[in-house]
């Protein structure tokens, strides 16, 4: 019998949330190119199509954004349980704990089912709660909510205190919506697996940023910004990513479990990235790195169809905004928040618990029946 490994191509839920075609190269959400979604539509129209099936109209983007102000507030027991948290523990690991932690605003404990408020309680508190905990590691006062500030600039402006340029709020809004869905990847499934035993909400965002945090998931554009930084000059591209391939390593910002073409997210965030830093070095270094990677990857991995994905530019993009690197993946994770809790609304309403097979491959008994 064939290896039994990584459920690839496995069907495990119908969804309306959004189409990941890797063949065409296609993201779909909820009927509408999500690379569209990413440049013409806000944060918070994007998150609307996603938890409530179509794009909202003035009063109910109004009345959405109003709730999302209102859920950034931290409740009265974080701040505490932040603080006494280690230092060195990982910003992931932070997030992890602060929303398992989470009871529903007047104290009572969250049960299943889910509810949308939770889901927008969520997206709002992520971005809250990162910058609150980067601040104070950094011995800094944490930051107010900007009232007057949509998502994105607003949390640029919890991480920084200062109102953020346009341009670099547009930017990562664009990156934020590009990173809220993806199909059944493997943070999504694992939302999906712990609602589906009816737990509540938080415990399912909780399961599901446990399961961002690998370097095979989420964890990669922070190891995208080293190896450019390692890399540092066009001239010493070819020789480094070599060096890597001949030792058998991975590249991080390539190859996709579902993209066998190039992967939407990362031809859009090109076109983002170039709009930002277009003239700069770095810029220049990350176009020559890719090309570069593409091609030796071709040549030690041949047929194997693999491209530059989402984090390769994502990194460019929060490296140009001046996001710090430890800052990347809980960025990702702020933004995918709306996917996972799209997913487990939408498993709420048609669930049955995940249990799935495996085979035994172990010894059996030898003695008795
Ligand atoms: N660099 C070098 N070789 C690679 C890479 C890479 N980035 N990705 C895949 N391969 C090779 C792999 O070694 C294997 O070779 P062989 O056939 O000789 O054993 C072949 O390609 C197939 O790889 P796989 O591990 O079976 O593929 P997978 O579908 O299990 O893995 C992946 C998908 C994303 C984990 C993998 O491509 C990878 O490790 N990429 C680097 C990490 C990264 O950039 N992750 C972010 C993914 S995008 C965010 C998201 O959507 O979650």
């Amino acid at each position: 019998m064939a290896k039994v490994t990584g459920l690839e191509g496995v069907v495990a839920a119908e969804t309306d949330i959004g189409l990941v075609d890797g063949e065409r190269g296609h993201l779909i959400y909820r009927g509408y190119w999500a690379k569209d979604v990413a440049v013409h539509f806000s944060f918070e129209e994007a998150a609307h199509l996603l938890w409530y099936g179509e794009l909202p109209d003035e009063g109910e983007l109004f009345r959405l954004k109003e709730r999302l102000q209102a859920y950034r507030e931290l409740p009265a027991s974080l701040p505490p349980l932040l603080d006494a948290m280690p230092k060195s523990l990982p910003t992931m690991s932070v997030l992890q704990a602060a929303v398992a932690s989470l009871t529903e605003p007047d104290g009572t404990p969250a049960a299943w089912p889910p509810a949308p408020s939770q889901a927008e309680r969520l997206t709002a508190l992520l971005p809250a709660i990162i910058a609150y905990r980067y601040r104070r590691s950094k011995g800094l006062d944490p930051v107010q909510p900007h009232p007057e500030l949509d998502h994105a600039a607003n949390y640029l402006y919890m991480l920084t205190g200062t109102i953020p340029e346009p341009a670099h709020a547009k930017a990562l809004t664009a990156y934020l919506i590009l990173g809220m869905e993806h199909g059944m990847n493997a943070s999504t499934f694992s939302a999906r697996v712990t609602s589906s035993t009816q737990s509540d909400m938080y415990a399912a965002v909780s399961a599901a940023i446990g399961t961002m945090k690998g370097p095979l998931h989420g964890g990669a554009p922070s190891e995208v910004i080293a190896m450019l930084e390692d890399i540092g000059t066009v001239e010493r591209a070819e020789g480094w990513l070599r060096a890597v391939l001949e030792q058998g390593g991975r590249l991080m910002g390539f190859g996709h479990r579902i993209y066998k073409t190039k992967d939407p997210r990362a031809e859009a965030l090109r076109t983002v990235t170039e709009k930002l830093t277009g003239d700069t070095d770095s810029f220049k270094l990350a176009l020559h790195v890719e090309q570069t990677a593409i091609r030796l990857l071709e040549e030690y991995k041949p047929g194997r169809r693999l491209y530059t994905n989402v984090e390769f530019f994502a990194a460019a993009i929060m490296s140009a905004i001046q996001l710090p690197a430890e800052l990347f993946t809980p960025t990702f994770t702020a933004a995918r928040t709306v996917g996972w809790t799209a997913h487990v609304l939408e498993q709420a309403g048609v669930n049955r618990i995940f249990r799935p097979q495996s085979v035994y491959t172990g010894p059996m008994p030898t003695l008795g029946d």
